[in-house]
């Protein structure tokens, strides 16, 4: 009894405490909940308006840009300027200045001083142009420079290695074609005649060769005139001197120099489609055939790439319209 009345004293004082303790407990756990929710809100706006604020626009974007391919009726009009990221506008094509001349048919080249030089063309289904014009990459401005003698369409313009523009052939304003060339001095801005070519041409090549004389290839003279006869300009003379002739006439060809320094020539229309090539070296003065190609084109490009192959491509067939096939070159010495 004694011992029971104790027991349940000491039973009662026990549990006095011990119900304290577990109050206070749930006081201080419940105290440290409501602080750390608290806490976890303030952590979580603070994540969301000013750590992740950038990247939150980038998932609305993505997920606008998402919704609009997932479904099948086209997005509201109002979330395609979401789509547009500003990264991809760096990449587009930006307006800069106008040339003083529309023009069409006319050259472009690009000067050792970094200025690009355009000249003559076709404006306007009237006359053909004698304007040239320069542009200067870093202010985006077209400027007027001296005007050409003739006025030129479907002409070459090339860069020679002492820095002067020649500028040959092409039809003139009387639908006349032309065996003049004239010579643009950067430095200057004028242009000077030089010697005339042998040959009136059109639609023909220009190639500066290594050892910096310039080749020019082929052309059309009217009347269903196409050319063989080729001609090399020596810049430090200023004439002309024809070379052997090439073994098919041919206009609106290509001529690529490969890094050996022979001239590749490619198709063209002649008195039929072409799909023959044919090689110069300027070492011999000598034209070889080399590989046709698969298919006859003319208006086509060729491009020599840096591992030494030529690309050729699309251009235009008499059956098969314009093309979209594009072939490679490859130039393999047999000795
Ligand atoms: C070219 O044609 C356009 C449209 O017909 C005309 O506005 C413009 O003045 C013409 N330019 C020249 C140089 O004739
Ligand atoms: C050029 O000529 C064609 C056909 O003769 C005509 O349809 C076109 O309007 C002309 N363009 C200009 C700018 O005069
Ligand atoms: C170029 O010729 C045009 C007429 O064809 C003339 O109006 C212009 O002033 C000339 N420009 C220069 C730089 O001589
Ligand atoms: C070039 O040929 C034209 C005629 O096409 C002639 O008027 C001119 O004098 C010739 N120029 C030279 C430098 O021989
Ligand atoms: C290329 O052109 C040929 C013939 O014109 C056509 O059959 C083919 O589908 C075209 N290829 C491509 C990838 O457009």
């Amino acid at each position: 009894m004694h011992t029971s009345q104790v027991y349940v004293e000491l039973d009662t004082v026990n549990k006095k405490p011990n119900k304290w303790w577990h109050h206070c407990w749930v006081k201080i756990t419940g105290i440290s909940i409501i602080v750390l929710i608290v806490f976890a809100v303030i952590l979580a706006l603070v994540l969301n308006f000013v750590v992740f604020a950038p990247k939150k626009s980038e998932t609305s974007t993505t997920a606008a840009t998402s919704s609009s391919t997932s479904s099948s009726s086209p997005p509201p009009l109002t979330t395609t300027p979401l789509v547009i990221p500003t990264t991809t506008q760096q990449t587009k094509w930006s307006v800069t200045g106008n040339m003083n001349d529309a023009r069409g048919y006319h050259t472009a080249s690009v000067l050792p001083n970094g200025k690009v030089l355009v000249t003559g063309g076709y404006e306007n289904n009237s006359s053909y142009l004698n304007s040239a014009e320069l542009y200067d990459p870093s202010t985006g401005i077209w400027t007027t420079t001296g005007n050409m003698t003739d006025a030129r369409n479907l002409h070459t313009s090339s860069v020679l290695q002492n820095g002067k523009v020649l500028v040959t052939g092409g039809e003139g304003n009387s639908l006349n074609y032309l065996n003049s060339a004239e010579l643009y001095d950067p430095s200057t801005g004028t242009w000077t005649t030089t010697g005339n070519m042998t040959n009136a041409r059109s639609y023909h090549t220009a190639s500066v060769l290594s050892n910096g004389k310039v080749l020019v290839t082929g052309g059309h003279i009217g009347n269903d005139v196409y050319l063989n006869s080729p001609e090399v300009y020596d810049p430090s003379t200023g004439i002309w001197t024809t070379i052997s002739d090439m073994t098919d006439a041919r206009a609106g060809h290509t001529a690529s120099v490969l890094s050996n320094g022979k001239v590749l020539i490619t198709g063209g229309v002649g008195y039929v489609f072409l799909n023959s090539a044919e090689l110069y070296d300027p070492s011999t003065g000598t034209w070889t055939t080399t590989g046709s190609m698969i298919n006859a084109r003319h208006q086509h490009t060729a491009s020599v790439l840096s591992n030494g192959k030529v690309l050729v491509t699309g251009g235009f067939h008499i059956y098969m319209g314009y093309l979209n096939s594009t072939e490679l070159y490859q130039f393999f010495q047999t000795n």
